[in-house]
């Protein structure tokens, strides 16, 4: 066994190929976070919110969800995948949060159908909604335990700020969430897509397609996707920040 263990993230030619193309040919804009949310830079978010153990190259997402929750002054949130609750109990702390919707499987449900990882099993079972649980913010915090196919989106129409979709991850599993998430947002309200990557496949497919109908941003440089209700991300004016790498280093 390696002495380091230094963790890799090696994309194949296919992979990045793939992911290049969808941006290319999509309704996808790629853009930095300040210029989509400008001010988002000011938002202070706990580093706890970096999740050291994510599978992307990018340790920051988490940490970038809880900003533009707060960014866009969330109150109702609902996230799709609870895990251990990183993001949950981050998406709680924000100042303007008042109750946090989590949505995973019933720890004491058999899934024989589901492809679950080790890892997600044992969170299941062991570890779920562990940030949150006893905090101080656990009273904000709403555990719901369902497949989300089987989730009843309408008890909650139009009534979500802001929708976080990290469950599943297979291509019928996030068009399934996302239709969730679109019934229940409100208007002017705000959805992030994580794992929007290389490695993503299903969730690149899954964007490429969603994207025709509503284009997205993508956050540069992360996984993140998003969608703000009511602002079309291709004609969207955005500006660069005076500390851009474009505009500091012009040809990068
Ligand atoms: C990537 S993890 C979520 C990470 C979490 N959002 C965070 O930011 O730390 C995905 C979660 O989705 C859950 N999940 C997978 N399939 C699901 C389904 N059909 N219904 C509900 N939850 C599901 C898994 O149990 C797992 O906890």
């Amino acid at each position: 066994m390696s002495k380091l263990s230094v963790r890799r993230f090696p994309y194949s030619e296919e992979e990045i190929a793939s992911f290049e193309a969808t941006l290319a040919e999509s309704a996808i804009r790629p853009l930095q976070l300040p210029q989509i949310f400008p001010g988002i830079e000011r938002v202070p978010v706990e580093i706890g919110a970096v999740d050291p153990d994510t599978a992307h190259p990018n340790h920051v997402d988490m940490l970038y969800i809880a900003a533009i929750a707060r960014q866009v002054r969330a109150r109702r949130i609902f996230e799709f995948g609870t895990y251990l609750g990183r993001t949950t109990y981050h998406l709680a702390l924000g100042p303007d949060a008042e109750q946090v919707f989590t949505l995973d499987l019933d720890p004491e449900g058999d899934y024989p159908g589901l492809k679950l990882g080790i890892a997600v099993r044992t969170v299941l079972t062991q570890f779920q909604g562990h940030f949150f649980k006893n905090s101080p913010v656990a009273e904000k915090v709403t555990q719901l335990h369902s497949d989300s196919r089987m989730f009843d989106y309408a008890s909650l129409a139009g009534s979500i700020d802001f929708a976080f979709v990290d469950g599943g991850h297979g291509y019928d599993m996030v068009w399934n969430d996302t239709r969730g998430a679109m019934t229940m947002l409100r208007p002017g309200g705000t959805v992030v897509w994580h794992d929007f990557s290389p490695k993503g496949a299903d969730v690149v497919r899954f964007a490429r397609e969603f994207s025709r109908d509503r284009p997205l941003f993508w956050v540069r440089d992360t996984s993140l996707l998003v969608h703000v209700d009511g602002l079309d991300a291709m004609a969207f004016e955005a500006s660069l920040p005076p500390y851009a790498r474009e505009l500091i280093k012009p040809g990068t």
